[in-house]
């Protein structure tokens, strides 16, 4: 174990502040009475310091943060299961988290359904408590998949601000380009074979209007940093994935 950071080791006086973070194992040694076996002891803790030091940073280098953006009804929850059973990244879908709520009847549950069932956009600041929840309990994660998040430019600047509390940021927004028509048609018939509150004509509507004034507006908070990536959402779910891993490949590469 090599309770010690870096940091100390680079400041003055290695070996008062190495008996005391290691106690036991560094009396055994003097004990022994070895000089040599002290450096070398201590010697090789630098070493492994400086390793998990690299590692550390490796890790949040290659963290993979990817939003899957799109209108109600684009195949934002079909394309993330593909992702995610690729990628092995966290699943951050809001709408899941906030229908889990609701049936939990949770206060926020209860709070959320009232919006949620009219089509209208839960409060940024509901939603900014859901997320830092879900990321402060995901600290060893490879990297989230946000599915449906952010929704307002608010939310954008929330969700940079805890990417950036974490050392990392938004890898990519992919975001999937389906006509009105095609998505009315598919909502519908989810409608049949789900039966999501939210599934009816007059409530699809008032989904495409929050999304039009609300959520099209985040497209110009990504083109800004040149993280946003447009993709035809019409065709066989399988084809579109393999569009989504090229591009995600990609922008991986680019940015190593
Ligand atoms: P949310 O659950 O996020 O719903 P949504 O954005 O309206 O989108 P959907 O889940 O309906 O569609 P999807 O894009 O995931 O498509 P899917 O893959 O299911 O949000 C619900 C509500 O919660 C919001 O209205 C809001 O009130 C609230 N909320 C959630 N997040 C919020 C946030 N961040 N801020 C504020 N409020 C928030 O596909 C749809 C159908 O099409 C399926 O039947 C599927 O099988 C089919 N399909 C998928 N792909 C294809 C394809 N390529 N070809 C043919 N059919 C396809
Ligand atoms: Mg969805």
């Amino acid at each position: 174990m090599l309770p010690i950071s870096i940091d100390d080791y680079v400041s003055s006086d290695h070996f008062v502040r190495f008996i005391t973070a290691n106690g036991l194992s560094s009396v055994f040694i003097l004990t022994r009475g070895s000089t040599i076996s002290l450096n070398f002891f201590l010697f090789f803790s630098n070493i492994l310091t400086h390793f998990a030091f690299m590692i550390k940073n490796l890790k949040v280098y290659f963290m993979l943060n990817i939003a899957i953006f799109g209108p109600p009804g684009s195949g934002k929850g079909t394309q993330s299961k593909m992702l995610l059973e690729k990628y092995r990244l966290d699943h951050i879908s809001t709408g899941d988290i906030l229908r889990d709520h609701i049936a939990r009847k949770t206060a926020l549950g209860t709070q959320a359904k009232a919006l949620i069932d009219k089509g209208i956009l839960v409060p940024d600041e509901l939603i900014a408590q859901l997320l830092e929840e879900q990321l402060t309990e995901k600290v060893d994660s490879n990297g989230f998949l946000f599915d449906g998040f952010p929704r307002t430019v608010v939310q954008a600047h929330i969700l940079e601000d805890l990417l950036s509390k974490l050392n990392t940021s938004l890898t990519c927004m992919i975001s999937l380009e389906v006509d009105k028509e095609e998505l009315t048609r598919r909502l519908l018939e989810r409608s049949h074979i789900e039966g999501r509150s939210d599934d009816t004509l007059e409530v699809i509507l008032e989904r495409f209007k929050e999304y039009t004034h609300k959520t099209v507006p985040v497209i110009d908070f990504y083109k800004n940093r040149d993280t946003f990536f447009p993709v035809n959402g019409i065709g066989e779910p399988e084809k579109i994935f393999e569009t989504l891993e090229g591009l995600i490949d990609n922008v991986v590469r680019d940015k190593k």
